[in-house]
């Protein structure tokens, strides 16, 4: 293997989904598992086998399905612990355990009560036990980069010795900074005798926000595995971010003589995808999954773009799977660029009413600063709704509380009839969605479900906004209703998006990227 390959090791399904608020489903998991594998991630840390039962199964399946990809399973330093990883790894075609123990000083004073050398006695029986169970053990110190140097030296000695095969030293806390990092993993793997016969790993989260280059820093000192995870989420400020990584090492390929496996044009879905699943939305401004990353909105930026792409971006977007660069719209743009961003969103209007949309775009433009592509299609959309919004919600009773299933009993007009079902759900939102799949039947994927309060307080108005997405034709569809009671909202959201869908699906399928990549170099 090239010495200079460096391993991607996911730990969005488990350090991910540590976030508050992140927990995925199990079909969830399984989706990002697969995702994970198909982008050409080494590791997927697929969970913490013994947190739950739950954790245990998603951590099972995913071994059993995963083709190419190592899945481990996180363990304490417990017996127990490495028992249950052990059995929810064993059908992968790579399995592997990760376990982990506390080596700082403050760890080890208030949390775990031990003495250094009872430490170095847990590490050496742990990591037999690992090893007695698979080949392929990886050992984390956790609070790494506050341990001194010289113990960390001896634990890491002392895992190799019990047969650790890769050895991670996180920054658990997110406390370090890039030279501090380069120079623990450059010591250690000097001090430490058969430093080379393990793989050095680099786990670093984001409290400073500095986890992505702390993990370039790590390569630099000779770690070869940086664990991080979609979105960068994680504990707290979250973990060294997958895209960022992977995106930093191929461009800046001058100066960092380093490769991953990562296909780059899965970032964007994958992004995606952890974000629908997780609920956690994406920050705009992120570096490359961010809906401004590849959005230019000056004027002296456009003009520069239409020149030569080269002046304002560094990467491609079609690199990362975003079709094209975005030239925000905005009260400048004219009819020849609106009617491209129509084409480019599936949408051919008729003569009247791209006349109507375009008065209507520039009134939002000079209310709104960006226009963006969901203010357009909603836009377009409401137009085109009012004519077929034949479906409505009439009544709705909601049972919720402690006590599940939580139900839904909903009155629908169905092209002016009206038609009550009773629906139970995960949850009384889930009720309310299956309640209006029963009336209405249908194979659109709930891509999106966002909450905002409108105005303060209890009694604030909800504003619910729903994406829902077609797989056979590719297109989406996006509706906001407001309303003082969510579900109300939530119900009012859903039917719209739908209308919306059954709308968009009667046009066909959505343009390829390739057909769309086409209409914008030929431009507006
Ligand atoms: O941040 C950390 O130290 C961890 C360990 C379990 C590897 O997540
Ligand atoms: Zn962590």
């Amino acid at each position: 293997m090239n010495p200079n390959y460096v391993r991607i090791f996911d730990t969005t399904l488990r350090d991910g989904e540590q976030s508050p608020g992140a927990t995925m489903t199990f079909e969830e998991k399984i989706e990002v598992a697969h995702l994970l594998d198909e982008m050409g991630v080494d590791v997927i840390e697929a969970g913490f086998p013994i947190a739950s039962e739950g954790d245990f199964e998603a951590v099972s399946e995913i071994a059993k399905q995963v083709k190419k990809a190592t899945v481990a399973g996180l363990a304490r330093a417990i017996p127990a612990d490495i028992a249950r990883a052990g059995e929810a790894v064993k059908h992968a075609q790579k399995p592997r355990i990760h376990t982990f123990v506390s080596t700082s000083p403050i760890h080890l004073e208030y949390q775990m009560k031990k003495t250094q050398e009872e430490v170095l006695e847990i590490i050496a029986k742990t990591v037999r036990q690992a090893r007695d169970l698979v080949d392929d053990v990886e050992w984390s110190a956790m609070d790494a980069t506050r341990t001194p140097i010289d113990y960390l030296c001896q634990c890491v000695e002392a895992a190799i010795a019990a047969g650790a095969t890769t050895i991670n030293l996180p920054d658990t806390v997110g406390f370090s900074m890039p030279d501090e990092i380069r120079e623990m993993f450059e010591t250690v793997r000097a001090r430490v005798p058969d430093a080379d016969k393990a793989i050095f790993s680099a786990h670093c989260h984001n409290d400073l926000g500095v986890a992505v280059a702390n993990s370039l820093a790590s390569l630099d000192g000779g770690a070869r595995q940086i664990e991080c995870t979609i979105n960068g989420l994680g504990e707290r400020a979250g973990n060294a971010a997958l895209e960022e990584v992977v995106m930093a090492i191929k461009t800046r390929g001058d100066i960092m003589p380093y490769m991953t496996d990562i296909d780059a044009s899965y970032l964007t879905r994958a992004s995606r995808l952890v974000s629908a699943v997780t609920s956690f939305p994406v920050q705009y401004n992120k570096a490359i999954v961010g809906r401004n990353a590849f959005a230019h909105e000056s004027g002296i930026h456009q003009d520069g773009m239409l020149k030569n792409s080269s002046t304002y971006e560094i990467m491609r977007p079609e690199t990362v799977g975003v079709a094209k660069t975005s030239l925000v719209m905005g009260k400048h743009s004219g009819r020849a660029a609106f009617q491209s961003k129509l084409a480019e969103l599936g949408y051919e209007l008729s003569d009247n009413v791209f006349q109507d949309a375009f008065v209507r775009f520039k009134e939002l433009a000079d209310r709104k600063k960006h226009v963006y592509d969901e203010d357009i299609e909603a836009l377009v959309d409401e137009n085109i709704s009012t004519s077929s919004d034949h479906n409505k919600v009439v009544s709705l009773l909601v049972v919720a509380g402690t006590t599940g299933p939580q139900s839904a009993t909903l009155t629908l007009n169905i092209e002016g009839e009206h038609h009550t079902v009773q629906a139970t759900g995960n949850g009384p939102v889930d009720a309310v969605f299956n309640a209006i799949h029963e009336l209405l039947p249908h194979e659109a994927r709930l891509a999106l479900y966002q909450v905002h309060a409108v105005t303060a307080g209890t009694d604030a108005q909800a504003e619910v906004s729903v994406r829902l997405e077609d797989e056979e034709t590719g297109r989406r569809a996006t509706a906001r209703a407001a309303d003082p009671d969510t579900l109300v909202a939530s119900a009012k959201a859903y039917l719209a998006a739908l209308n919306n869908l059954e709308v968009k699906r009667a046009r066909g399928p959505l343009q390829s990227q390739e057909d769309l990549e086409g209409a914008a170099r030929r431009g507006p």
